[in-house]
């Protein structure tokens, strides 16, 4: 098995983490950074991985370095390895986890030639229900690409995207767990207001959306279909969706999204070098 490096151990490292092993990964060759010692021990102790305090020595040897570390962090993070990056015996492929930080400014930080792909991750993937999207680099050729879609495979499905549309995907899916989760929180907070007590509540929630996310996937059937299959004339279901669209809920995910947006290309052109 490839030898990975985790640069900066947070929660998008730890779902990484957590996906590969679960998907039979040997956490012995899976080298995790961060500058805390104690989350540095609690994911050794969790996870079986290496957990170390030095970047360089993460990427000494690895055949792919992750980088999940914070936008801010990237560019000195990276200047901190790259001659370590240059001096290793095989091509280390780099990935970037980081939203906003564009593949320009990861490759002017490192050397000519080395191999990086951006990739916008959520956090499903702790689970193996990750979406991931991956936009290549000038210097990522197809195997580079293949072995990065491979690894990712492991831990939910794979997009191979152009790096234009980066920032919509960060809106659609690198962000969009948080909106579900709102979701399931209002519609706990609005089942107790009900009657109904707060446990129920948020089991009835979140069995809903995991069930509405099968049926999504799984039944061949569109979004607007598997609506109207639920909305009798005249029914609940479509008072309470005629109640939703008079609330804005449509124009509110354009202006959340674009807002998303707006913040990922701040994030970039603060850590553009
Ligand atoms: N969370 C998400 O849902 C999500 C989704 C898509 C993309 N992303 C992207 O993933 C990246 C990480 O996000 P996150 O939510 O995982 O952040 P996070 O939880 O804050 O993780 C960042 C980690 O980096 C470590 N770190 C900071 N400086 C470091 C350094 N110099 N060397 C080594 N480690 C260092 C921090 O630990 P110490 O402070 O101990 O060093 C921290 O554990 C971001 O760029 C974000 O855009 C996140």
């Amino acid at each position: 098995m490839a030898n990975i490096a985790v640069l900066g151990g947070g929660r998008i490292a730890e779902a990484l983490i957590s996906g590969l092993i679960e998907a039979g990964a040997d956490p012995r060759k899976i080298r995790v950074t961060n500058r805390s010692a104690e989350r540095g021990k609690e994911l050794r102790e969790t996870y079986g991985v290496m957990d170390l305090r030095d970047n360089t020595q993460a990427v000494d040897g690895a055949d792919f370095a992750f980088i999940c570390l914070k936008p801010d962090a990237v560019v000195s993070v990276l200047n901190e390895v790259s001659d370590t990056l240059e001096d290793n015996d095989h091509t280390t492929t780099v990935v970037s986890m980081a939203a906003g930080v564009s593949l320009s400014t990861l490759e002017d930080t490192l050397s000519a030639g080395t191999p990086i792909l951006r990739v916008m991750p959520n956090t499903p993937m702790l689970l193996g229900a990750g979406m991931s999207a991956i936009a290549p680099g000038r210097f990522a050729h197809e195997e580079h690409i293949e072995a990065v879609k491979e690894l990712l495979e492991t831990v939910g499905e794979v997009m191979v995207i152009k790096e234009s549309k980066m920032d919509a995907v960060t809106a659609l899916s690198g962000s969009a767990p948080a909106y579900f989760f709102l979701m399931a929180e209002a519609l706990t907070d609005a089942g107790v207001a009900l009657g109904l007590d707060r446990e129920s509540a948020a089991v009835l929630s979140a069995a809903s959306i995991h069930g509405a996310g099968v049926m999504l996937r799984e039944s061949g059937d569109s979004a607007v279909e598997l609506r109207a299959n639920v909305s009798s004339p005249a029914g609940t279901t479509v008072a309470a969706i005629q109640a939703f669209e008079e609330a804005g809920i449509r124009s509110a995910f354009y202006e959340a999204t674009q807002a998303c947006v707006r913040r990922a290309e701040a994030l970039g052109q603060e850590n553009a070098e």
